[in-house]
């Protein structure tokens, strides 16, 4: 029934109840249930589900924060001259690339350049509706496509890890705003080849965004990939300091590479208000100077993932230390597979159970990454040593068969 004016105005019709898009459920509140079930644990739960750094970022970062004079003022959205020279300088060491502080731009932490960037896009070629980006990958490039109001495709990931773009069709690439890339890629820890894939959007007038927040947490070689080394004609690669530097909290990142692109984003971010805060920009161009704390950072997260991946194996899990990241990658055991088919449920399900319930642990269902990621738990070794010793001791301590199937005797 229509209700009719009220003596207020006139009261909503039916017909205008929003319709449009719903903000879908954050995937981490979906482990509330089985997080509550690792929390019993005497010593409490060890969160490995999510990315978020628990090591200290420099104390000259965090002193630069109340040192820099630049509250009073708006900040530059591209970034002060600073930080987008400490950034250059940055890509000069890591990469051996020289890119000039022009072809640079602040963000306001990755995430929001991933989830705004195929909207500005789209305003810059109206004719094309469509997001391209890998079927296992951070959410956040299929949702920055619903923002847009575009179609998201997924890329397939070829057999060897990285993305299959032989399978991407012509028709949809030339529909494409963007092709996003991730390497090494969360969750699944490969690398892609990106100078295949800065070709490929070359080829057909697709830009490629790279993001290389991980970039630094490269362990298959070094110095890493960047798509920079392949020119920066139609490539922007992302960078974040969140991992890098310990810095999630501040919310600073940054991309790099056409200088076209990245005027237009720099221009468009500006009247959008999108501005890094000026003393964490501050902060940001010392903690990109300097090399010292990252390199410490690399063997913490290397001893890490190589001291869980040999306590999951002999828990009879097939945990491996990845090409890149600082995540696991597991894929379900049998059991776990056999117990989520019976229950209409990933297997990931079972297993998550089966780690919080014996370890203590949360870890993340592999779904949560995509269909395609479905059959996998994502591990992250952003606990402390100390924590990781505890997943370690409650599970030799376990005679649960389910994750004790071939531990020594
Ligand atoms: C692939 C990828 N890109 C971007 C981000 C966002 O990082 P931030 O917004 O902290 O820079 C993350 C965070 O986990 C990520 O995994």
């Amino acid at each position: 029934m229509n209700p009719g004016p009220t003596a207020g105005g006139t009261a909503p019709a039916p017909g205008d109840a929003p319709v449009g898009f719903v903000p879908p459920p954050y995937p981490y509140s979906r482990l509330a249930a089985v997080a509550a079930v690792a929390e019993r644990h005497d010593g409490g739960m060890v969160d490995l589900s999510i990315g978020t750094p628990c090591d200290p970022p420099p104390e000259s970062v965090v002193a630069a924060l109340a040192s820099s004079g630049s509250e009073r003022g708006y900040p530059s959205s591209a970034g002060s001259p600073g930080v987008r020279g400490a950034a250059s300088r940055w890509i000069g060491r890591r990469f051996g690339v020289e890119i000039d502080e022009t072809q640079i731009g602040l963000c306001v932490g990755t995430k929001e350049f991933v989830a705004s960037t195929a909207w500005f896009l789209k305003l810059r070629s109206p004719r094309r509706d469509t997001v391209l980006a890998p079927a296992v990958a951070y959410p956040t490039y299929a949702l920055g496509a619903q923002l847009a109001g575009c179609r998201m495709v997924a890329v397939p990931e070829a057999p060897g890890g990285g993305l299959d773009l032989g399978q991407v069709s012509e028709q949809d690439a030339g529909r494409a705003v963007v092709l996003w890339v991730n390497s090494p890629a969360n969750p699944t820890g490969s690398l892609t080849d990106l100078g295949a894939a800065a070709s490929w959007g070359r080829a057909r007038g697709v830009p490629v965004l790279s993001d290389e927040c991980y970039a630094e947490f490269t362990w298959d070689r070094w110095p890493p990939p960047t798509v920079l080394h392949h020119g920066t004609t139609g490539v922007v690669a992302v960078h974040s300091l969140s991992k890098r530097s310990n810095l999630a909290g501040l919310r600073v990142g940054f991309y790099a590479g056409d200088p076209d692109l990245v005027r237009f984003l720099s221009e468009v971010r500006q009247h959008a208000g999108l501005m890094v805060p000026g003393p964490v920009q501050a902060a940001a161009a010392v903690a990109l100077d300097d090399d010292a704390h990252v390199f410490a950072q690399r063997e913490r997260y290397l001893g890490r993932l190589e001291r869980l991946a040999e306590v999951l194996r002999s828990a009879g899990l097939d945990a491996t230390v990845p090409a890149g990241t600082f995540y696991l990658w597991v894929p379900v055991p049998d059991w776990a597979a056999e117990q989520g088919e019976a229950e209409g449920r990933d297997g990931a399900w079972p297993l998550a159970d089966a780690l919080a319930e014996v370890a203590g642990t949360l870890v993340s269902p592999g779904e949560f990454y995509g269909e395609s990621g479905a059959g996998h738990v994502r591990i992250a070794v952003v606990q402390p040593d100390d924590r990781l010793a505890l997943v370690g001791r409650r599970l030799a301590a376990s005679t649960d068969p389910r994750l004790g199937a071939v531990r020594a005797p």
